[in-house]
């Protein structure tokens, strides 16, 4: 059970007098300080998403990067139409995402997001409902901070209410952005001691600093301004822990927790209360310039009858710890909620793809398969090429972290979009398949059918983006991100085991001059990530001619410029 107070979040405590306090420093905390590594992931991560869904790279539609704000409940239907009119969503199109923009800038009565009352005036629902009827299912967006990146609410602090609300609406994907983040603070308070009282009562249980066992960093420190006369130092970021083993209470019930703590330093604090081992209690205390010492916060804990235990620590000790236990959040209240949706209502459940999107700020190739299902590696995509090579050379680099449940995101597709020349449009789509990237079309799918209702089968970048041999290169079950084996700046040679030890093999010519790529297929079957046996003979079927060849070894094949060559490889 992971409780979070959205209230003590942001919200500044009474007793907390906004007055300055020379800082009381200590050995101790600059000790913990030099221990601390600020810039890597501390906090221990262990179990995989595991919610049974983007076994292979999701595949669907955005509206970010063609509409931009310009969206509403008509368009993403009629796109929703067109996925499904056009065949795209027999390709496997299956995700139509609503990006930024789609909500009220207000939480109605009871704190919910809702969609904004002019253009998605029917409600999220009853478009979940409408695009369910054509076989897609429907995709959401806010971000882990105090708003999106459009500056409309977001859901740093109301995780769960709104993990809520979309499993609730049905909703099957959701995109998670970093925009208006405010990360966890490395800083703990100096805790003096700690009392319990029930509601209404002045009898309370204290815990006493002498009673605590402290762990890591954490030190007694002698400060004769507090009653006590001393307090613990040392629990800041991952430093330490303390905790009492026998708080008893004569009855179980909600208590309220006060943390009387040393007033130090002019930043936010954080500490996680865990009680009995299992209920985490977490919550942030205001920066103080107080005049007085001694400042008390207070928390809703439950307490069993009996002893329990109680145990005080801050867990974060850099940014990527604070991004990670963020989406990990998020991430585990989307699958308590469409859980719990599904019991309560004896429906199946409707689990949600989780999209990560911290733009690669916080290394979350680290950390990603822990907290969801797929993860942005870069900034934003632009339909130029040069965004397309910037994206794929950092993105290609990455192919360690990608596979089934987990995958690497260079960000939406622009095929279709901008400046992109036909040849650059195939090398993006073909790199992103090479790449087991997500497959989110961000064009206007509409355009793909005739004023008649026919599909314009012959329009040259339904032809790309319908391709399904290159698709199946994308979606293959093994989920192995292809490998980069050769480059010499400008050529790249690109390998992606394939299921039935077969493989694809992508020549990509990154200058603007048609080249020459030639690769020994030996080479590549003797290499241990391919599992393809070594054969006399191989078959070598031309993924965008369509047409196949036998070859004992070499594949020698003229590139265009900015363009790509791509073969399935088997051995006969
Ligand atoms: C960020 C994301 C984009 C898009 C916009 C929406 O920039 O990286 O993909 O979602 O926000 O505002």
């Amino acid at each position: 059970m992971s409780k979070l107070i959205p209230a003590a979040l942001f919200g500044i405590g009474a007793a907390m007098a906004a007055i300055y306090l020379k800082d009381n420093k200590s050995n101790i905390t600059s000790a913990a300080k030099k221990a601390i590594n600020l810039t890597k992931l501390t906090y221990p991560i262990d179990s995989t998403y595991d919610n049974g869904v983007a076994l292979t790279p999701p595949m669907g539609w955005s509206s970010w990067n063609l509409f931009r704000n310009k969206i509403d409940e008509n368009l993403i239907y009629e796109i929703g139409v067109a996925l499904k009119e056009s065949g795209l969503l027999d390709c496997g199109y299956k995700y139509l995402n609503i990006d930024d923009c789609w909500h009220s800038s207000m939480r109605d009565k009871n704190g919910r997001l809702q969609g904004d009352l002019v253009t998605f005036p029917s409600g999220i629902k009853a478009l979940v409902e409408r695009v369910n009827a054509l076989g897609l299912k429907l995709g959401i967006y806010t971000s882990n901070g105090t708003l999106t990146c459009e500056d409309l609410p977001a859901s740093l602090g109301y995780e769960a209410v709104d993990a809520d609300t979309f499993a609730e609406w049905g909703v099957e994907y959701f995109k998670y952005d970093f925009c208006h983040n405010i990360p966890i603070p490395k800083e703990a308070p100096a805790i003096e001691k700690l009392t319990f009282s029930l509601a209404g009562s002045s009898d309370y249980i204290e815990c006493r600093p002498d009673d605590a066992v402290l762990s890591g960093e954490a030190a007694l420190v002698k400060d004769s301004s507090l009653s006590e006369g001393k307090y613990i130092s040392g629990l800041s970021a991952n430093a330490g822990a303390c905790e009492w083993l026998n708080v008893y209470a004569d009855e179980a019930g909600e208590y309220n927790l006060t943390l009387c703590i040393r007033k130090k330093k002019n930043t936010d604090k954080y500490i996680e209360i865990k009680i009995n081992g299992t209920d985490v209690y977490k919550t942030t205390l205001p920066a103080t310039k107080s005049f007085t010492p001694e400042g008390r916060h207070q928390v809703k804990v439950y307490l069993n009858k009996g002893i329990n235990t109680v145990k005080l620590y801050n867990p974060v000790a850099s940014k990527q710890d604070s991004a990670a236990i963020q989406y990990i959040n998020m991430g585990k209240e989307l699958k308590i909620a469409t859980k719990e949706y599904a019991e309560k209502n004896g429906t199946e459940e409707k689990p949600i793809v989780y999209s990560i999107c911290e733009w690669g700020r916080n290394h979350p190739w680290k950390w990603g398969r822990q907290a969801g299902n797929l993860w942005r590696t870069t900034g934003d995509i632009k339909p130029i090429w040069a965004s397309v090579l910037a994206i794929y050379e950092f993105n290609v680099r990455l192919y360690k972290h990608s596979g089934v449940g987990g995958w690497n995101d260079p960000d939406m597709l622009e095929v279709g979009n901008g400046k992109l020349t036909l040849e650059e449009n195939k090398s993006h789509f073909t790199l992103w398949c090479m790449m087991a990237a997500p497959l989110i079309l961000g064009n206007d799918i509409r355009s793909f059918i005739k004023s008649d209702g026919s599909v314009d089968t012959e329009n040259e970048i339904y032809k790309i983006l319908s391709n399904k041999e290159l698709i199946s290169v994308d979606q293959d079950s093994c989920g192995i991100q292809g490998r980069r084996i050769k480059s010499n700046g400008m050529h790249d040679v690109l390998v992606k085991p394939l299921e039935n030890n077969e493989f694809a093999l992508c020549f990509f010519n990154k200058s603007s001059e048609p080249f020459v790529i030639e690769h020994s297929l030996r080479d590549i079957v003797f290499r241990p990530f391919v599992i393809t046996p070594y054969a006399k003979q191989y078959s070598v079927k031309d993924l965008w001619s369509g047409e196949t060849e036998t070859v004992e070894d070499i594949v020698s094949a003229t590139v265009q410029g900015h363009g790509v060559r791509v073969f399935r490889v088997k051995a006969i």
